[in-house]
């Protein structure tokens, strides 16, 4: 009997295993596409606005806390691009039209806040925090820069 049952669910762990494999194997919709980049820039504003408030004195300044928020933004600002495909413009989206006649000056401004982000984690581990302050409000820019221009209100 005992052993029926282990097939049994042994038989439901490899059809789950087979069914998941199976959908991660097809291509991503362009839905998928959207709901990817939505996710990692949620992710990003959320960790980039613990900084701000730090940043602000509403939370204490713990460097090893700020420094691994930074890590994790500069990481993450790398991550959006490959959800920004020729074909994913429409549906739940923010992004401007603009964006995909102006690719190029959209990729560089992702570069932008990738090198400020990365000097923000070089400022984060000397641990000054004046000097955290003022790399704090160039990466903020870079943000700033690409959503006047790419990203609805
Ligand atoms: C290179 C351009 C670019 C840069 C730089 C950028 N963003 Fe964005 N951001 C976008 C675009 C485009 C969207 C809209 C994505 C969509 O809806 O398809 C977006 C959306 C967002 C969202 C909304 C997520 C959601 O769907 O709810 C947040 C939050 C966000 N960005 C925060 C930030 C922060 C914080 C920074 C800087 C650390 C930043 N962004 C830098 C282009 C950029």
């Amino acid at each position: 009997m005992g052993n029926v049952r282990r097939g049994f669910s042994g038989a439901l762990a490899v059809t789950f295993v087979l069914a998941s494999t199976t959908s991660l194997a097809a291509d991503p919709r362009p839905e998928d596409f959207v709901k990817f980049r939505r996710a990692v820039f949620t992710v990003l504003g959320w960790k980039f606005q613990q900084m701000v408030s730090v940043s602000k004195g509403e939370k204490p300044f713990v460097k090893d806390e700020f420094l691994r928020n930074a890590v994790l933004v500069e990481q993450l600002s790398k991550l959006p691009l490959d959800g920004f495909r020729p074909g994913t413009d429409k549906g739940e989206t923010r992004a401007k039209a603009e964006l995909w006649t102006n690719m190029d000056d959209f990729k560089a401004k992702a570069e932008t806040l990738a090198s400020e982000a990365g000097k923000l984690v070089d400022v984060a581990r000397a641990g000054n925090l004046k000097d955290i302050k003022v790399q704090l409000g160039k990466t903020g820019a870079s943000c700033k820069a690409c959503h006047d221009e790419y990203v609805q209100k």
